[in-house]
């Protein structure tokens, strides 16, 4: 089989299908499909508000077109679906996104067409959740009328480095041939080439497990700096010379937030339940991972009452909202945890991130981010995010926000050690 009669249709214009779709719509046909009419009118407008892509490169995606209309969809023979993969409020996978997707390509599904789903999931996701739903709307049936595949994403938001084409890529088909045919597809735009998986299955839990891993390691770290707070033992100072040694993995602490680390890991504990297994080590790396933001602020008032600050009616400044540096992604901001604790305890909190939008921190979290913070008005600081813009500030900088004796507190070791009063 070749690749040249594929038409592509993405479907989920966010912050993993666009930058796929561009680069795709660089060398041929692609149709952007997302329900959020919106972001159609904004990519069409030439703009990306998710700052991923822009708008330059958009306009280098000369065969990318934009729609809201499922009817375009006809067009399209291959179909990657991008759509998001969140958990509800009991931390249990919602696969309202990835079934809806399904029940809209299973309308246009035709004879010999593909479905590769991106979007993180627990292994079996694809072939016992989706296809059945491709099946029922569709009439058709899996590997004889239309196949199947797995690509999962690895981008980082933010991360202007470690963009789609320059990051090796898991591939999977539902059979071997559709297999190759996937690969083949993705190895047009990934320069750095790809992962043939063997099964869909193996690269569903190639992806979760990547992020698993990755949320457990930080809980470890948390919990050493919790030991060595404990024991008045500078943390940074121990990972660093810890990390002399060739293979230490030089995680850091902090709040594990966004979409993807702190949620994908309760895709896999939860199907590991359905089939009878209680994970233990994964869920206790999830808990203390949730708990660092009132951690936070039980540090943080320690070191005010210290200091002999009144913690009821302090203010306290916070930098950054979130869930990572140096981009505008509000998704499950785990910054929310230390608002939401220093108003437990009645202390008047601002927030500053120059890089979110106010009116999404509003609709999202109900809060009011402050234009510019004046020098001298805090009982305390928190440096939550690591942005370059705080970093820029220095220390100087950013002792002037807090007043004479007020706590300046490093979340992100922006500082040098002796320039904070604590840090993480
Ligand atoms: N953002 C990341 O860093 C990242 C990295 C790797 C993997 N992932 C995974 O990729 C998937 C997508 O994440 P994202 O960050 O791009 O999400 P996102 O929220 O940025 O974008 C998803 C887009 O899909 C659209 N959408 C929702 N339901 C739809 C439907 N039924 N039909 C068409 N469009 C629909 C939304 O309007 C939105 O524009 C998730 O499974 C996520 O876990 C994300």
């Amino acid at each position: 089989m070749q690749t040249d009669n594929l038409n592509i249709a993405v479907i989920g214009l966010g912050y993993v299908g666009l930058p796929l779709a561009v680069e795709f719509g660089k060398k041929r046909p692609v149709i952007g499909f997302d329900i959020n009419q919106k972001r159609v009118t904004e990519l069409q407008n030439g703009q990306d508000h998710t700052l991923e892509v822009s708008s330059e490169e958009l306009k280098q995606a000369a065969h990318l077109s934009y729609t809201a209309n499922a009817e375009d969809l006809n067009a399209a023979n291959v179909y990657i679906v991008t759509v998001p993969t969140p958990i509800d409020e009991h931390k249990r996978p919602d696969l309202t996104p990835l079934i809806k997707a399904s029940e809209t390509i299973g309308k246009t599904l035709k004879q010999g067409d593909i479905v590769i789903y991106e979007s993180t999931v627990y292994p079996g996701a694809t072939e016992e959740d989706c296809v059945p739903v491709l099946e029922r709307v569709s009439g058709l049936m899996f590997n004889r009328d239309f196949y199947a595949g797995y690509s999962p994403e690895r981008i980082n938001p933010g991360d202007k480095e470690h963009r789609v084409t320059n990051i090796k890529k898991v591939t999977a088909g539902s059979t071997p041939e559709i297999a190759d045919l996937v690969d083949a597809l993705y190895n047009e735009i990934i320069i750095v080439g790809t992962h043939k998986a063997s099964s869909i299955k193996v690269a569903e839990a190639a992806k979760v497990i990547e992020n698993t891993q990755r949320d457990l390691n930080i809980a470890l770290i948390n919990e050493l700096a919790m030991i060595f707070n404990k024991m008045g033992i500078d943390t940074e100072a121990v990972l660093q010379a810890a990390g002399s040694k060739w293979n230490f993995l030089p995680f850091r602490p902090g709040l594990v937030g966004g979409h993807c680390i702190g949620v994908d890991p309760y895709y896999l504990t939860h199907k590991a339940q359905t089939i009878g297994y209680h994970p233990e080590i994964i869920l206790a790396g999830r808990r203390l991972n949730d708990g660092m933001g009132a951690y936070v602020v039980s540090q943080l008032v320690k070191a005010m009452l210290k200091k002999r600050i009144h913690v009821e009616g302090a203010r306290v400044l916070v930098m950054g909202l979130t869930f990572k540096e140096n981009c505008p992604d509000l998704r499950n901001t785990r910054v929310i945890d230390i608002v939401k604790e220093l108003g437990e305890y009645n202390i008047e909190v601002d927030v500053y991130d120059p890089w979110v939008s106010k009116a999404e921190a509003q609709h999202e979290y109900g809060i009011d981010p402050i234009e510019q913070p004046k020098p001298g008005q805090y009982d305390g600081v928190i440096l939550a995010v690591g942005h370059d813009q705080f970093k820029a500030l220095g220390a100087p900088g950013i002792r002037s926000l807090v007043k004479s004796g007020g706590v300046v507190y490093d979340l992100k070791y922006i500082l040098p050690a002796q320039e904070s009063d604590i840090r993480l």
